[in-house]
């Protein structure tokens, strides 16, 4: 793997062996000594002109636990705000050794400009960008999803009839859009439910079902329940009355929990509008994997950069070295 831009073109094996690889990842995690020597010489920068909590530093985790040098960098305190480009700035980061290239950008496409228009020769990983994707999100979802559903033998599954169910601020949301293209190529059914208001007009083309009342939606039962954040930021007009009747209508309150099945996980990206799309219940309820998406999101961008960076061809065994072996060479 060379780049990871999106999901709508990530190959089923492809995806399948990224999440195979975060469950050796994992399984290196729950040691005493966390640290693998794997990219060790290898240098990742993050490179974030949007705000983040949970992907920039999971990234950097992840990278510190490969033994791997980062540079974290953000837009906002840097030449960017004297008008340097993405080009220049880009450039400037390879020219100090970046081997992967990690970025977060408002701009919808910057990620697979960065890979293709040959500035850096850096791997690329899109870290959410624009409206568009964010693909190791919705890795990290699935992985979630899989690991409640099969436990330690989750290796080797797809998601095959499993019902996810994704909620809010479709239009805005990068997150959704990489689930409905990664969960689908997994193959479960994915079902949206949103204002009208807030689902894409391209929605027709999208291998989901759409509907527009949530209680309905939980009455046929789905696995998971993704809701998603309002995107305040995002919005330049009046998506939907007041935030009263949003939540009203299409808030994950106490008694929609109640009506989900007993089984039934409650998924949300973070960050959270709690008393928004989420309420309190919901968020801090036992079937909530919210804290469990973030644990699960440093052991798949560990394989998001092991495959990238190691190579395809580098053997998984490495990334399990033995608890002795990691704990002598990270001293
Ligand atoms: N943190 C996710 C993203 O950056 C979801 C969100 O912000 O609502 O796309
Ligand atoms: N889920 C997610 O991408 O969170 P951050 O925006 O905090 O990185």
């Amino acid at each position: 793997m060379r780049h990871l831009l999106d999901t709508q073109t990530l190959a089923r094996e492809d995806a399948l062996r990224i999440l195979d690889v975060a469950e050796d990842m994992a399984d290196t995690q729950r040691r005493e000594i966390k640290k693998l020597p794997t990219l060790r010489g290898k240098t990742v920068v993050n490179l974030f002109f949007e705000d983040s909590t949970r992907t920039r530093i999971s990234f950097e985790a992840a990278a510190k636990r490969l033994s791997a040098d980062v540079i974290n960098f953000s837009a906002k305190g840097s030449s960017v705000s004297k008008g340097e480009s993405l080009q220049d700035t880009a450039q400037t980061l390879q020219a100090m050794g970046a081997d992967a290239v990690v970025i977060r950008h408002g701009a919808s496409g910057a990620p697979r400009t960065l890979a293709t228009s040959g500035w850096i020769s850096a791997g690329v990983v899109n870290a959410g960008d624009g409206t568009h994707e964010h693909p190791t999100q919705a890795l990290l979802d699935a992985f979630t999803i899989r690991k409640r559903r099969f436990g330690d033998d989750s290796r080797g599954r797809d998601l095959a009839g499993v019902k996810v169910t994704i909620v809010g601020d479709v239009l805005h949301s990068r997150v959704a859009r990489s689930n409905v293209w990664l969960l689908t190529a997994l193959g479960a059914e994915v079902t949206l439910v949103a204002p009208p208001t807030l689902v894409p007009q391209d929605v027709t083309g999208w291998p989901v079902e759409v509907l527009y009342d949530l209680d309905d939606a939980i009455a046929a039962g789905p696995d998971a329940l993704m809701m998603l954040r309002i995107q305040l930021e995002r919005m330049n007009a009046a998506y939907f009355p007041t935030e009263r009747e949003y939540s009203r209508r299409w808030g994950l309150d106490a008694r929609r929990l109640d009506a989900l099945g007993v089984d039934s996980i409650v998924m949300h990206p973070g960050p959270m509008n709690r008393g928004l799309e989420i309420s309190a219940e919901a968020a801090d309820s036992p079937r909530s994997t919210v804290l469990e998406q973030v644990t699960n999101g440093v052991s798949v961008r560990m394989a998001a950069l092991y495959l990238l960076l190691a190579g395809a061809d580098a053997p998984t065994t490495e990334t399990t070295a033995p608890a002795g072996t990691a704990k002598e060479n990270t001293r």
